[in-house]
Order: structure tokens, then C-alpha cells, then sequence
């Protein structure tokens, strides 16, 4: 059974003592995240990605909760080591406790300029290693959404960054379908529309590659109004969750209405 994925992108924020304030107060407003086995019957899987810097220091925290409570870099180069002033390697995060690896944000493509072959590259590192699943992030601007030209953007987008794993049998993988005129506009797709982009990626990794756990997440505008409609829909496999995980109440809230949806409704209030 694949689990379902509540997961907060802090981006540049929160330095490690900053993790630590966050993490007391998420953890205290879970009820019921002590009771281990009644975790372990959610169908829903939390993940952080916080700083390089906070990695270390989030990953002390979690570790009792390691079984659902996963960690991910927010990036990755893609050389194991050497002269890359600035970069961190697959081993480097790993050694941090991470399990995913964001690849290909939005904001890594706009504003740093990765290219789609960069990423490809990437990906291509993260399976050469064990352990570490990729988040693979994709998404059109407004403009090609207003063409109505996202499908084909987006095939493009898988094309180039998944073309190492042509032929290939893949046990993991994670799409984060996160169109840009979404993310930290307050503008989320329609969850009708988000079921649509997610039913064709889907139906194009399938067709075209061989993943068995492959998982298609949404993020852009995530918040607390819109976390069901969205997960209620068959192809939407989880959330990445921008500006609304910054604050733990309300990223607790989320995690909550989601995991209601997946078998925590009674688990969630049995302590209340
Ligand atoms: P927002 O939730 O702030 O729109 O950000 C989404 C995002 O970029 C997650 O990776």
C-alpha cells in the first residue's frame, strides 16, 4: 500500500535552534503521535525539508519517530565529492538522516537556473545510491497554463529528467507536480483540475517508465481550507507544502485533516 504524503518545504527558513522551538510545539499538538502502533495504521507519511543547516539538528528530533516521520533535502549536486565550493552530496545528506531529495524546484529552476538536463542529472546520481528517493519537482508558469500547454510542458519536463531511468525498474519515486503560478500566490489549482494533471502524469510515468511506488504530490497554496478537497482526489498522492508548514499549529492542522482522510481520524482524537 503506497502511504500518502504530507510534506513542508521551509525553504530558506528556520535556522537549527529555530527547528527545535518548531519541532516541540508540532510534536505536542499531535495527539496520540506517542501511541506508536496507531501510527503505524495511518496511511499517510510526514516529511520535513528543512536547511542543510537545520538537517542535523531536525534529524536528532525525529529519529524516535523515524517509521513516519521522514526526512529530505531541499537539493542535491550531483558529484559524489571534490571542487563544487557551495554544494552538498547525496552521501552528505544521507549522512544527515535524509531519505528523499527534493530535485528540480521551481525556485531552483527560475531563480539559480537549473536546467532540465541538471536535474536529470540528479536523478540519475540519487538512483546510482541506495536509500534515497527523489521528490522530482515539475509544473508550468501562468503563461503556458493559459495556453492550456501544461500537459506537454510537463511531459517535457519528465522526459528529460527521468530519461537515466528509461528501461529501468525503479521501486520509489515521487512527483511533485508544482505549477508556479501556485506556489506562494494563494492562487492552489482547482482540485478538479489538479486530479486531471495528476491522472496524466501518472498515466505518462506508467507508459513510459517502469516505477513501481510512484507517487504524484501536489503543492502550490497549500493551506488548511483547501487540504481535503485536494486529498480527497484519487490522483493526488500527498502534499508539499510551502509558507503554510512554517507555522507547526497550522502545519499540525494540515497533517491532521489529511491524515483524518487516511485511517487517523480516531488515533488523531483518541487523546483529546
Ligand atoms: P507554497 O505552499 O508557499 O505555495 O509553496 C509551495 C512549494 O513551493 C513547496 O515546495
Amino acid at each position: 500500500m503506497k502511504k500518502k504524503i504530507i510534506a513542508a518545504n521551509f525553504k530558506m527558513n528556520k535556522t537549527d535552534e529555530e527547528i527545535r522551538k518548531y519541532f516541540a510545539v508540532f510534536l505536542d499538538n499531535i495527539n496520540g503521535l506517542k501511541n506508536r502502533s496507531s501510527f503505524q495504521n495511518l496511511d499517510a507519511e510526514l516529511i520535513f525539508a528543512p536547511t542543510f543547516t537545520a538537517l542535523c539538528a531536525a534529524y536528532k528530533i525525529i529519529l524516535p519517530y523515524f517509521d513516519f516521520i521522514k526526512l529530505s533535502s531541499q537539493n542535491i549536486y550531483y558529484e559524489k565529492s571534490g571542487a563544487y565550493t557551495g554544494e552538498i552530496s547525496i552521501d552528505m545528506i544521507k549522512n544527515c538522516g535524509c531519505s528523499y531529495a527534493i530535485i528540480g524546484h521551481s525556485e531552483r529552476r527560475n531563480i539559480f537556473g537549473e536546467s532540465d538536463e541538471l536535474i536529470g542529472r540528479k536523478i540519475e546520481a540519487v538512483y546510482g545510491e541506495c536509500g534515497l528517493t527523489p521528490i522530482l519537482c515539475v509544473g508550468e508558469n501562468l503563461e503556458i497554463r493559459n495556453k492550456n500547454g501544461q500537459e506537454k510542458f510537463v511531459e517535457n519536463q519528465l522526459n528529460i529528467g527521468l530519461n537515466s531511468i528509461k528501461g529501468r525498474k525503479i521501486s520509489s519515486l515521487i512527483i511533485a507536480y508544482e505549477p508556479v503560478w501556485a506556489i506562494g500566490t494563494g492562487m492552489p489549482i482547482k482540485a478538479d483540475d489538479g486530479e486531471k494533471i495528476h491522472g496524466f502524469i501518472r498515466g505518462y510515468v506508467d507508459a513510459n517508465f517502469s516505477v513501481e511506488g510512484l507517487r504524484v504530490i501536489y503543492g502550490g497554496s497549500v493551506t488548511e481550507s483547501n487540504i481535503k478537497e485536494l486529498m480527497a482526489k484519487p490522483h493526488i498522492d500527498g502534499v508539499l507544502v510551502g509558507g503554510a508548514s512554517l507555522d507547526p499549529k497550522i502545519f499540525c492542522n494540515i497533517f491532521k485533516l489529511a491524515a483524518g482522510l487516511y485511517g487517523g481520524a480516531d488515533m488523531l482524537t483518541a487523546n483529546k
